[in-house]
């Protein structure tokens, strides 16, 4: 009898490892492995998920209707041309799952986020990565590898883990010499806390390109990963395709209800913000006094170099698990020497970079850390 096996390409999957969130034999945990939001969400956002206990047995609306007129109204943005998703992750694998198969490649940053390798293979489609420079991506790299069969590109504006972005002007240089036949999707996961002015998350050049998709989620300024929520804004053709393979109730009413709740509540998400402009800056100053070496960050997450001479990612990563300190170990993405830290609660931050300090064996800095 034949054995049962997978389509070709499955099994070469490395199963995306998410960030831990405990630690044998700790029972206090700094957990800053995962871009969650230290704030957590708006209690709006809890109230309109407590909201929905008693109608558990009601299937959820499956065009998520007053979400996607939600999301219009706060962007500006047309709601038919919006497809909400479990996540974005689901959003990210239904458009490689709908534009690319067997013998087609899916081109990204080569230190880009790594769901786009893992959805590429789990349709048989071969992942490309095109060099970086500075760990940003570099569009002049990623043109020089679109091939015949380059079907999609993938672009995180800005990166995870690297932080990095490019500002408008260089997406719009990658889009102008993209082919039509290549979709570009640019993945603005943390693109409300960036607050430059050269940037631009891209909704814009969805509207006025049949080939361009942005893709957004609930998980990280609004505080409702658990709920998994996320959104795309595409051109219309590209919405209709994923209306047609999305299941039909892909995103629950809790978190319908809960994104709505979380968008309306301004100031919740300005606290958010406002936090992240605090303490990233804060943190990235602090490490960097330590001899170690933070890679400017438009996210809530800062990724951490640690040369040679510290002892290197690894011994850190341990020492500060001892300490109950949970960053994220980023050989994965081809950075063995570096964390990547998000940025967590004002007594986290103070409490890890009093780790690190112990760590690198540096003396307090003077003049009080806030
Ligand atoms: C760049 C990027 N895209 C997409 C996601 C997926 O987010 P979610 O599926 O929670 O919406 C993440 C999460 O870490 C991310 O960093």
């Amino acid at each position: 009898m034949m054995a049962l096996t997978p389509r070709p390409g499955i099994m070469s999957i490395a199963p995306y490892v998410g960030g831990e969130s405990s630690l044998p034999g700790q029972n206090r945990i700094i957990k800053l492995a995962s871009n969650e939001s230290p704030l957590g969400p708006s209690p709006r956002a809890v109230e309109a998920y407590k909201a929905l206990a008693s109608e558990l047995h009601r299937y959820p609306d499956g065009g998520a209707v007053a979400l996607r007129a939600a999301l219009g109204r706060h962007h500006a943005l047309e709601p038919s041309r919006i497809v909400c998703g479990a996540g974005s992750d689901e959003l990210i694998g239904l458009l490689v799952r709908a534009y690319a198969g067997p013998g087609d490649e899916v081109l990204y940053s080569r230190h880009g986020f790594l769901m786009y390798p893992i959805a590429a293979q789990s349709v048989g489609a071969t992942p490309v990565t095109a060099p970086e420079r500075d760990l940003t991506a570099d569009v002049d790299a990623l043109l020089a590898r679109v091939t015949p069969r380059t079907r999609i590109l993938f672009l995180a504006n800005p990166n995870n883990p690297t932080g990095s972005y490019l500002p408008s002007a260089e997406v719009k240089r990658l889009r102008d010499r993209l082919a039509p036949d290549v979709l570009l999707v640019l993945d603005a996961a943390y693109a409300e806390y960036v607050t430059r002015a050269d940037y631009d998350a891209g909704a814009g050049m969805v509207e006025s390109h049949d080939n361009v998709v942005m893709v957004r989620t609930f998980s990280k300024i609004y505080g409702l990963a658990a709920l998994r929520i996320g959104w795309a804004y595409c051109p219309p053709a590209i919405a209709d395709v994923l209306n047609r393979v999305r299941g039909p109730f892909n995103t629950g009413a809790a978190a319908q209800a809960a994104a709505v709740a979380a968008l309306e509540d301004r100031a919740h998400t300005e606290k958010a913000r406002a936090h992240n402009d605090r303490w990233l800056p804060w943190f990235s100053k602090q490490v960097e006094a330590l001899g170690l070496i933070p890679h400017p960050s438009l996210c809530n997450f800062v990724l951490v170099q640690f040369p040679e001479a510290t002892g290197g990612a690894d011994k850190a990563l341990a020492f500060l698990n001892g300490r109950g300190v949970i960053p994220r170990r980023m050989a994965g993405y081809g950075l063995p020497d570096c964390l990547r830290f998000t940025i967590g609660t004002a007594e986290e931050m103070e409490a890890t970079v009093a780790a690190l300090r112990e760590f690198t064996g540096r003396r307090p800095e003077t003049g009080g850390s806030r």
